[in-house]
């Protein structure tokens, strides 16, 4: 998959099919930390967003296609929407953070802080770009030290089991199901 896609779309939630829905992804949604209402939530906005739903079933189904593109796929609690970033995985963003940061992907594809916080342009001095990993294998599971240590100097935002700094957690060859917390 040579594109790169970025999408952003408003949620709402009511009952759907999921007829539409490549079994792998729905299993991946499914198997997710996310509640049942979000998944719900993000089905639903597969309906009705069918380029999307159309690129995830086609690379859910064909997995080869990973080494390539690896679909980032964010809930955003504070604005109640899902964001999907098809990334090109040929062409590593080297910053914010660690080269190939989930924070590099979203910056190099044009979210700025009202999607993903960075006070400190990923040198590891805040923690405002804390994200939870919902689902999916990061290419460094373990946080470093440095990182672990950052986890939960927000007290507005104690850390959970799933949540990383996103300018640490490099993209590998396995999808990802974040939620941005407000
Ligand atoms: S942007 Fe500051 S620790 Fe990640």
């Amino acid at each position: 998959m040579s594109s790169i896609n970025v999408e952003t779309h408003k949620t709402h939630s009511t009952s759907i099919n999921h007829s539409s829905i490549s079994e792998e992804l729905a299993n991946f949604v499914s198997k997710s930390a996310w509640s049942i209402t979000i998944q719900e939530s993000f089905f639903l906005f597969l309906e009705k967003n069918t380029d999307i739903r159309s690129k995830l079933n086609n690379l859910f189904k064909n997995r080869d296609l990973f080494t390539q593109c690896i679909p980032i796929i964010t809930y955003q609690e504070k604005k109640d929407i899902f964001t999907v970033l098809f990334t090109n995985k040929l062409v590593s963003p080297p910053e914010p953070g660690e080269p190939g940061s989930i924070l590099s992907y979203f910056r190099s594809y044009g979210y700025t802080d009202s999607t993903l916080y960075s006070d400190c342009y990923g040198q590891l001095s805040c923690s405002s770009c804390a994200i939870e990993v919902m689902n999916g294998t990061l290419e460094n599971p373990t946080p470093r030290d440095e990182e672990y240590d950052m986890l939960s100097i927000d007290d507005n935002r104690p850390p959970t089991q799933y949540t990383r700094l996103s300018c640490q957690t490099v993209v590998g060859d396995s999808p990802l199901i974040l939620t941005i917390r407000k």
